[in-house]
């Protein structure tokens, strides 16, 4: 029986789900939602809280700033209430409205960006204002997601083994590309440990992370608009990429199994299974990490009016979607 004093201390490392009879696939999803945080982001959350603790930089009195599109902010605003820190989440109009409100009552001050940068887009504008509040008062600390090696050490010491130790005769992995922070982890794991191991990267079409052109992404998670300095392509075998209508088809198919899971999940077993699709799968043994549940997406991809205003009555025909939107 687990009994915890600190909300970060529970986290279900050994928890997958076989997709082979929805998808027709063999796929193990791990599934990294369970915790209090609720996603995957809490090992990154606490790897770099306690790494900026041990250099001395985060001490009480300071003000912890980060940008976030949602789950960063939902584990750092719980770290932070356990550890007595402020938080300010500088995030933007593609935050789900129960995200924020999540880190709202957690005690953390969340700011919305409603204006993208013509460069950067809108991580260019959150980073922009997150280095406005740094350089405004010294007590404001920047763990810097998007560079802070502790963010894929996180990954390199837990995710990559735990899924070798599960899996001793794996042969290929799917992680989505946010941050990079799961994905350059696991891949310099396996790289050093398992190099047989085929590591593909899955990313969003419209994200800039692995080259190719910015476009519209409403789904937050994967995909960036600007290149992520976490990542190091030379670990990585290949990149897969997901359209958007995709991401929600396959978010609805999970769905009307019973398992409800976030937008990237759904982006990550896209790109797999397309990619299985195209390969000789006898006797492949393969595994995808889902980053986050459904719940918080319950008013964007899983509501119907979000789905017509972006694709229209008739843009997403599939027997699950169309099914929810007939419902409705
Ligand atoms: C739902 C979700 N999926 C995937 C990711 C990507 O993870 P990483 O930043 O480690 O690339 C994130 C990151 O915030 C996320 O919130």
């Amino acid at each position: 029986m687990p009994v915890i004093s600190l909300p970060h201390d529970f986290n279900e490392e050994e928890l997958y789900v076989d997709l082979q009879s929805m998808f027709g696939h063999s796929l193990f999803l791990k599934c990294e939602g369970f915790n209090f945080a609720g996603s995957v982001k809490l090992k990154a959350a606490i790897e770099m809280v306690e790494g900026a603790e041990r250099a001395g930089v985060l001490k009480q009195g300071s003000v912890l700033v980060e940008s976030s599109s949602g789950n960063l902010g939902v584990a750092l605003s719980m770290i932070a209430a356990s550890k007595g820190y402020q938080f300010v989440c500088v995030t933007d109009t593609r935050c789900n409205l129960a995200t924020r409100r999540l880190m709202e009552a957690l005690g953390s001050q969340v700011h919305v960006i409603t204006e993208p940068t013509a460069e950067g887009g809108f991580l260019g504008a959150r980073l922009d204002y997150v280095r406005a509040l740094g350089a405004s008062d010294d007590r404001y600390v920047w763990l810097n997601q998007y560079g802070n090696p502790d963010a894929w050490k996180a990954h390199y010491r837990t995710t990559a083994p735990a899924i070798a130790r599960q899996f001793p005769g794996l042969d290929v992995l799917f992680v989505g590309a946010g941050t990079t922070g799961t994905l350059m982890g696991c891949a310099r794991w396996f790289k050093q440990r398992r190099p047989s191991v085929r590591v593909v990267a899955v990313d969003a079409v419209g994200s800039v992370t692995f080259g190719g052109p910015p476009a519209r992404r409403m789904i937050p998670g994967l995909g960036t608009s600007v290149r992520p300095p976490l990542l190091d392509e030379s670990h990585v075998d290949e990149v897969v990429r997901v359209e958007e209508a995709d991401t929600i088809r396959a978010c609805h198919r999970l769905a009307r199994s019973g398992f409800l899971f976030g937008g990237s999940t759904g982006t990550v077993v896209s790109g797999a299974t397309d990619w299985l699709a195209r390969h000789d799968t006898r006797n492949l043994t393969a595994v995808a990490i889902a980053p986050d549940l459904g719940e918080r997406y319950l008013d964007t991809i899983y509501q119907t009016n979000w789905l017509h205003d972006l694709y229209g009555e008739d843009g997403l025909h599939t027997d699950e979607v169309t099914t929810l939107t007939r419902a409705a």
